[in-house]
């Protein structure tokens, strides 16, 4: 017999199950289910990319009341769009979005495509979210494997390996094809969302309330929370930055980051390394004599790939010391707060530097598992 390559056809029905389920139990009322446009359901998708339902609708409400459509999104300055999605994440997110709004205004007049290829080559847009777009505004059969689909199917059909290995991802997305019917894909895709979202969740699934319990390779062997396998373990390398967070009459002194990397065109402290001289690199840098700054307690970021510790330099100046606010540097008013994205330690930051009275605990090292 030739050796078989392809994943078995399912020998049960996901679909009808799923759709039975569905229509007893699933979300119908999520603020992108009412008028799903393209454009609105495209928004929804990518801000929920690794971002909770419940933390995505307040973000999702006021960026559509802002950005009501493409061109409102492509004509508004990148900082207003990175403004309304600090806190969210994964701002590389926001940026593509905006310049892919771009794209759109001026080579689709303003209309979202309605084919998969011009879909996919668009900026942050990558085959499942492309899938679930297609199948959410227009209806069209395409397969999805986000998060909580890899989660059900590697279950469902006992799939071992770590889901970011090449041979898993390829054998779950003809699984995730084969299982995807011709008829009310748009139903199906977000029943398939809701049921791993709700019923086949990571720690506790209730496979009591799961449609498709008695199909499931992982619940007959009671193996549930086997799948899918974690990503291999490394250890994730520390790095170390200084923030300074000089002030002069209540304002702070903020900097745009550069386009690209970490919180690209955001809005933060100065910062500089750890292996140079404070005082030497701020009279340098910033014309500021910083003799006896106050250190804070160190901040850790956790980044999918790194540990930041950022250690918080305070430091108070009687001058704005010839700064003046330009396009990349500003005397921020915590008070009167600027319409630009601020990266979540960021507003921490600042949040504690206007209630300075309350000082900042001693504790040395506070996690913060924040996303992005
Ligand atoms: N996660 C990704 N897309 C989703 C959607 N449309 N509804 C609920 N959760 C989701």
């Amino acid at each position: 017999m030739p050796r078989q390559t392809k994943p078995k056809r399912p020998e049960f029905k996901l679909a009808p199950l799923l759709l039975r389920w569905y229509r007893a139990h699933g979300r119908k009322d999520l603020p992108w289910q009412h008028q799903p446009t393209p454009y609105r359901v495209w928004v929804s998708e990518i801000m929920l990319q690794q971002t909770q339902v419940s933390t995505v609708i307040p973000y999702y409400g006021r960026f559509m009341v802002r950005f009501p459509d493409i061109r409102a999104l492509a004509n508004a300055p990148l900082d207003e769009v990175l403004h309304l999605w600090s806190g969210l994440g994964y701002y590389a997110r926001a940026r593509n979005l905006h310049r892919a709004a771009r794209i759109l205004r001026d080579e689709y007049r303003g209309t979202f495509p309605a084919d998969f290829e011009s879909v996919t080559a668009l900026p942050g847009i990558g085959r499942s979210t492309a899938g679930a777009i297609m199948a959410l505004a227009y209806g069209q059969r395409h397969a999805i494997l986000d998060g909580n689909v890899k989660r059900v199917l590697t279950r469902l059909h006992g799939i071992k390996g770590w889901p970011g290995e090449a041979v898993v991802a390829q054998k779950l997305w003809a699984l995730a094809q084969q299982h995807t019917p011709p008829q009310a894909v748009a139903v199906y895709t977000q029943a398939i969302m809701d049921m791993g979202a709700t019923l086949c969740t990571r720690s506790r699934p209730r496979c009591d309330a799961c449609p498709v319990a008695a199909d499931c390779r992982a619940h007959a062997f009671g193996r549930e929370t086997d799948f899918p396998a974690a990503r291999p373990r490394k250890t994730l390398p520390v790095r170390r930055t200084r923030l300074l967070l000089i002030t002069c009459n209540g304002r702070v002194l903020l900097q745009r980051r550069p386009p690209a990397g970490l919180w690209g065109g955001l809005w933060g402290f100065p910062e500089m390394p750890l292996d140079q001289n404070t005082v030497d690199w701020c009279r340098e840098h910033l014309h500021v004599r910083a003799y006896s700054p106050d250190p804070w307690p160190v901040l850790r970021h956790t980044f999918s790939h790194f540990h930041l510790d950022m250690q918080p330099l305070r430091l108070e100046v009687s001058e704005p010391a010839g700064i003046a606010d330009d396009a990349d540097r500003t005397w921020y008013d915590p008070r009167a707060p600027l319409r630009v994205g601020l990266a979540a330690p960021v507003k921490k930051l600042i949040g504690q530097l206007q209630n300075q009275a309350g000082e900042p605990r001693n504790d040395t090292h506070r996690q913060m598992r924040l996303a992005g």
